[in-house]
Parts: structure tokens; C-alpha cells; sequence
């Protein structure tokens, strides 16, 4: 009976290696990571340059960011749940080692020491105070929207807050087949608030000092 057997155990196991999650093999080089950042300077490495689509924003900070984050959403871009047009298709074009090097290459840039003296973030006003609570923002994204408690969890403060507004709305809308984002979490925190209510949430959280930022870079380094 062995024989009919273990074709069937084969699939199995096969199934089980298959579920596993890839990323967990793949360690990000940053020094390979730089050599593959071509395609990314055009959007990230332009300081005030804006994306059109869905509407007028500020293409986002990513140096300084969370390579475990950056990883993460790259392989969302690329599965569909996040529905960015421009970044499904560089996403889809990467492997998994190339994302987990271009991850490990931005968290490093333009680190420096003075990310260990951000100085006091401002207050926010009682209104937007009260918004924050009740998302209970600080407790996932850490002390000055800049800590997160996961490290697949984004950095928000010193972010474009016309971007931070639009990924907000994002999470919302899962409905649409070319904008929209797919994170259960995020989607049940966006929908308790109005527009206008993301709008001054993501005025605040940009306009707080932050270790995220644009590194301008020439194709021609
Ligand atoms: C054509 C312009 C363009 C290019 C080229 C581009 N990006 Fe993007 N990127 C964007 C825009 C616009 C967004 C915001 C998309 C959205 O709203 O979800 C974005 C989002 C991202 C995010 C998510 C940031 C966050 O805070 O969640 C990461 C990470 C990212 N890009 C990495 C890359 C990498 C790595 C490359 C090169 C391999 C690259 N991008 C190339 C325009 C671009
Ligand atoms: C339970 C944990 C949790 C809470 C509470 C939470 N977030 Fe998030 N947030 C996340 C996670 C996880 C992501 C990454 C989702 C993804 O993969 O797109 C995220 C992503 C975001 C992003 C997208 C950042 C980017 O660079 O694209 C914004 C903006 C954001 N959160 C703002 C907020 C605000 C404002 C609140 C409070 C109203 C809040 N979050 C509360 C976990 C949380």
C-alpha cells in the first residue's frame, strides 16, 4: 500500500511548503538593494514630486522607513491588495529577493544621527486630540507616530499629508479595480471618520518631525 501512499504524501507536503510564507527564507542585502533602486529614483528620489493617479499627491517618503514594512507592502502591491496601478506593476516585477534587498537599501538611507534628536512633536488641537484617541492611533503606530510596535507597521510622522489623507481614504474602498486597499485593520480604523476628519488627522501626523524622508538621487550616481 506504500506506493499508493506516499504520492499523496508528497502532494501534501508539497502543499504545506507551498503555504508557508516565502519572505521568511529571504534576507534583504542593502548593498545589493542600491543596485536595484533604478527604477525608483523617478518617483522617490524627486523631493515635492507628486503622483496624479488617483488624485494629486505627494509620491510618499520611503527612506527611513520600516524595511519590514516596505517589504510587506511591496508583496501587497503585488498580490492586488494594494490596487496602485504604477506600483503593482514595479512590484510585480521584483522577486522576493529583490524586494527584501530594495527594503533593507531604503531603511538605511539618509539614516543619521539626527534621527536620535527628533525634536518635541507640537500638540495637536482638543478636535484632533479627540480623533486620535478614539482610533487609538499611538497604540500600533508607537510614541510620535514614529515607533511602530510592529515592524511591519509604517512610520506616519513627518510623511506628505496629502498622501497620508489619501492612503487613508484607500483603506475605505476595497471595491474599485484600479485604486483602493485591501488592510482589514487599517479599513475598520478609516471608515469611522468623515473626510474631513482623515484630512485633519493626516494634517497633524505630516506635519510632525519624523525619520522618514525623500533622498534625492540622480540616475547618473
Ligand atoms: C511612477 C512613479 C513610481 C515609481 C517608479 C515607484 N513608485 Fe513607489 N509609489 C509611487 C506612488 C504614487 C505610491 C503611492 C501609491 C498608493 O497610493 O498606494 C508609491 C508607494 C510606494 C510604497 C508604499 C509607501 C508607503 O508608505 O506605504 C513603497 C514601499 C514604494 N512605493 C516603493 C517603491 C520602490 C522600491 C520602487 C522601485 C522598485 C518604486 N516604489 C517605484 C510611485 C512610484
Ligand atoms: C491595530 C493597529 C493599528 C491602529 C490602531 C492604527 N493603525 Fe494605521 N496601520 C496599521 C497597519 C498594520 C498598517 C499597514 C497596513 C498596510 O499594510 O497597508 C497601517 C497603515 C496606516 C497608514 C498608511 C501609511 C502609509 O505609509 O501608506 C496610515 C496613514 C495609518 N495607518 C494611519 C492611522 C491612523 C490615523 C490611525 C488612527 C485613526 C491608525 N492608523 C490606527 C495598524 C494600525
Amino acid at each position: 500500500m506504500k506506493p499508493t501512499l506516499s504520492p499523496m504524501f508528497a502532494a501534501l507536503v508539497a502543499g504545506l511548503l507551498a503555504a508557508l510564507p516565502a519572505q521568511a527564507e529571504v534576507t534583504g542585502n542593502a548593498q545589493a538593494g542600491a543596485g536595484k533602486i533604478a527604477m525608483c529614483i523617478g518617483c522617490h528620489g524627486i523631493k515635492g514630486y507628486k503622483s496624479s493617479f488617483p488624485e494629486v499627491y505627494h509620491v510618499p517618503k520611503i527612506a527611513g522607513q520600516n524595511a519590514r514594512y516596505i517589504a510587506t507592502v511591496l508583496e501587497e502591491y503585488r498580490k492586488g491588495d494594494r490596487k496602485h496601478p504604477s506600483m503593482r506593476g514595479i512590484a510585480g516585477s521584483m522577486s522576493d529577493q529583490d524586494i527584501a534587498d530594495v527594503a533593507a537599501y531604503y531603511e538605511n538611507l539618509g539614516k543619521d544621527a539626527s534621527a536620535a534628536a527628533l525634536p518635541a512633536p507640537r500638540q495637536p488641537s482638543t478636535e484632533v486630540a479627540s480623533l486620535l484617541q478614539k482610533g487609538a492611533c499611538v497604540s500600533c503606530h508607537g510614541e510620535n507616530y514614529s515607533a511602530p510596535i510592529d515592524p511591519s507597521y509604517p512610520k506616519l510622522a513627518g510623511q506628505h499629508s496629502d498622501y497620508l489623507y489619501a492612503a487613508l481614504k484607500a483603506y475605505r474602498d476595497d471595491t474599485h479595480a484600479t485604486w483602493g486597499r485591501g488592510n482589514p485593520i487599517m479599513a475598520g480604523m478609516a471608515k469611522q471618520f468623515s473626510n474631513a476628519e482623515l484630512k485633519a488627522i493626516a494634517q497633524y501626523i505630516g506635519s510632525l518631525p519624523g525619520e522618514v524622508k525623500t533622498v534625492p538621487q540622480s540616475r547618473f550616481r
